[in-house]
């Protein structure tokens, strides 16, 4: 009947566009779905009067579980089954790393999630910070691990093992006893705990999976995250040796974040909808000016075809301030962004 949007199954793929959506502050916050987001995926579904359907991925700066655990988490929330073909977070590129750290010291996250990440990711020996305080209680003077953390840790003679890199994987739970650890390992002899540098320039390299100071949770305002963990431990670093600190952090806004969301695109239009050219226009969805709309507006010079920003507000950035980073297009919400490219394109 004309004047009905056709139902998913008369709608047609276009490979034309695409969209990529960041996921807190735009499709969660604080764990609860923000309503919108599931109308936008329909949407995107083939329920629009265009009755096209467009394919799409995910981009989170976030982590703490394997890629697996959080797209089962996030087909629940979205009411659509979303496959890890189509899902990046923080630490995916960590895994590239595996091969060339033997013994690295895993940071952040709940329990012993990330070192399951880690070893799932192919690291061959992973230590966390539980395994040191449980070797040597006097690391940490205000942290005692509990029954159960002290049951999971993993004790060894740390003294005898050199630990090669630092991978915070997700937000630290006590930046108190972690950034001591991390500390301890910058300023020892070659990752030996319980050593000292007499230059404090041999310290294994430590790795961020992301650089976002402030994030959007269930908090009316943002709250710090990862990247506030790495100022403070440069500034630390800086106050205790007196020497610059330089880590490494992935995610967005970095240029290999983007191009590795390209390359997941591009697999998964071809596998899911058999197609084989990259799209003229990719749509990136994001509340924090900083790393999705800057890298998305840089990765825009570099890349053949063109990433269009478009910022919400139903996270980091608040209506009343200037983004640093200026989006093509801000709308209220998720569904407001899916419909400002549907309609560009038709
Ligand atoms: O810790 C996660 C947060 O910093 C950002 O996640 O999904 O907004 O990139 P996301
Ligand atoms: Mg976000």
């Amino acid at each position: 009947t004309p004047g009905t949007p056709p139902t998913p199954q008369e709608s047609t793929v276009t490979d034309k566009y695409a969209y990529a959506f960041d996921i807190d502050g735009v499709l969660i916050r604080g764990g609860r779905v923000i309503p919108e987001a599931i109308q936008a995926m329909k949407m995107l579904n083939g329920e629009n009067e265009y009755g096209v359907k467009v394919p799409y991925i995910f981009v989170t700066n976030g982590g703490g579980k394997t890629e697996q655990e959080r797209c089962i988490q996030l087909s629940q929330q979205l009411e659509i089954e979303v496959s890890p073909g189509q899902f990046i977070c923080g630490h995916t590129p960590m895994r590239e790393m595996a091969e060339k750290y033997k013994t690295v010291l895993v940071v952040g996250g709940e329990g012993e999630k990330c070192r399951h990440v880690a070893e799932g990711y192919g690291f061959k020996d992973v230590v966390t910070p539980g395994d040191i305080i449980k070797d040597n209680q006097d690391t940490t003077p205000f942290r005692k691990l509990t029954k159960e953390e002290y049951e999971n840790s993993r004790s060894r003679n740390f003294g005898q093992h050199e630990i090669e890199a630092i991978f915070v994987f997700a937000d630290s739970r006590d930046w108190a006893s972690d950034q001591q650890i991390i500390l301890d390992l910058l300023m020892s002899k070659n990752g030996r705990l319980g050593t000292r540098s007499e230059t404090f320039d041999e310290g294994p390299p430590v790795f961020f999976s992301h650089n976002d100071v402030v994030w959007s949770t269930s908090h009316d305002l943002t709250r710090i995250g990862m990247g506030a963990l790495r100022v403070s431990l440069e500034a630390m670093f800086k106050a205790v040796t007196g020497k610059d600190l330089k880590t490494t952090a992935f995610g967005k806004p970095q240029i290999g974040t983007f191009q590795f969301a390209t390359r997941l695109l591009q697999q998964w239009r071809k596998d899911t909808h058999g197609i084989d050219m990259p799209p003229d226009t990719v749509y990136f969805v994001g509340d924090t000016p900083e790393s999705d709309i800057r890298g998305t507006n840089e990765y825009d010079h570099h890349a053949e075809n063109n990433w269009y920003s478009i910022l919400v507000r139903t996270g980091v950035f608040q209506e009343g301030t200037r983004p640093r980073f200026q989006p093509k297009a801000t709308v209220d919400n998720v569904l407001e962004a899916v419909k400002h490219g549907i309609e560009r394109e038709h």
